[in-house]
């Protein structure tokens, strides 16, 4: 049993210092309002202390065939699942996800980066899967969000992951599907930014991450945001009803 190693004093933030596989098995069959989650991209995932590179399908098959298993079974039917990719691995996530749900759209964050060498990657990817019947009134192009380096700094502070993703984007991911109160699990969560995107709109959140190091910047930063949050609640109380008839 692995126990968490962060949780909130509020109880809404649990946190896991420990592979994604380890502890999915852990969660309560459907205890899960929706996944949000930014997979290791190029340079491979962490499984069982191994490395693996892209090519490594046969650590990343089966890793991924146990995840998607895994998440279906701690997901509530009414699900919403956000896994990122980008145009590299996008073919194999597309191919082990709808091997466990269907992929019903893949949303398009679009950076707006302008031009670089053998064309500049202004885009990623997210593949989306929800239960059949479920309204999102949304388009699946996401713009005017803007990336780390393109200007993300500005609404977000300092980059502390190589791959981080702003706030904002998260928060609206969670807000087209989730309501306050609901639980949302990122299992490789990095610098905790869904995390963060949980406790601004009121969610509940159940983080892994493998990396000590990322695992540490992930409590500062929701430690931080949760203060925030206190000096805000006291410096405007909430306001009592006058009673008038
Ligand atoms: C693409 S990054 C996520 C970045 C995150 N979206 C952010 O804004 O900071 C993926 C993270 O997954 C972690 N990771 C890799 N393999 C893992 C595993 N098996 N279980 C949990 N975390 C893992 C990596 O250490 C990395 O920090």
């Amino acid at each position: 049993m692995i126990e968490a190693k962060y949780t909130s004093p509020d109880g809404t933030v649990v946190l896991y210092h420990a592979d994604a596989l380890d502890v999915l098995p852990q969660l309560a069959p459907a205890s899960i309002d929706a996944v949000v989650t930014d997979p290791p991209y190029y340079n491979g995932w962490h499984c069982n202390g191994v490395s693996s590179r892209r090519g490594d399908s046969n650590i990343s098959i089966p890793f991924f065939r146990q995840y998607f298993a895994e998440i279906k079974r701690a997901c509530k039917l009414c699900r919403a699942v956000y896994v990122f990719t980008d145009w590299r691995t996008n073919d194999f996530f597309m191919r082990v996800m709808s091997e466990f749900m269907e992929v019903r759209n893949s949303l398009v964050w679009l950076k707006n980066l302008g031009t670089g060498y053998t064309y500049q990657n202004s885009y990623e990817s997210i593949l989306f899967h929800c239960e059949s019947g479920r309204k999102i009134i949304s388009s699946n192009v996401i713009n005017g969000i803007k990336s780390f380096n393109g200007g993300a700094k500005k609404t977000n502070g300092e980059r502390v992951h190589p791959t981080q993703k702003p706030v904002e984007l998260i928060e609206k991911l969670i807000l087209d599907s989730t309501q306050a109160g609901m639980t949302v699990l990122d299992t490789f969560m990095g610098s905790g930014t869904t995390a963060i995107g949980c406790i601004r709109q009121g969610r509940k959140f159940i983080g892994c991450e493998v990396d000590a190091n990322y695992f540490d910047i992930a409590v500062r930063r929701i430690e931080a945001e949760l203060a925030k949050r206190q000096q805000a609640c006291v410096a405007a109380p909430p306001q009592v009803p006058t009673g008038a008839a």
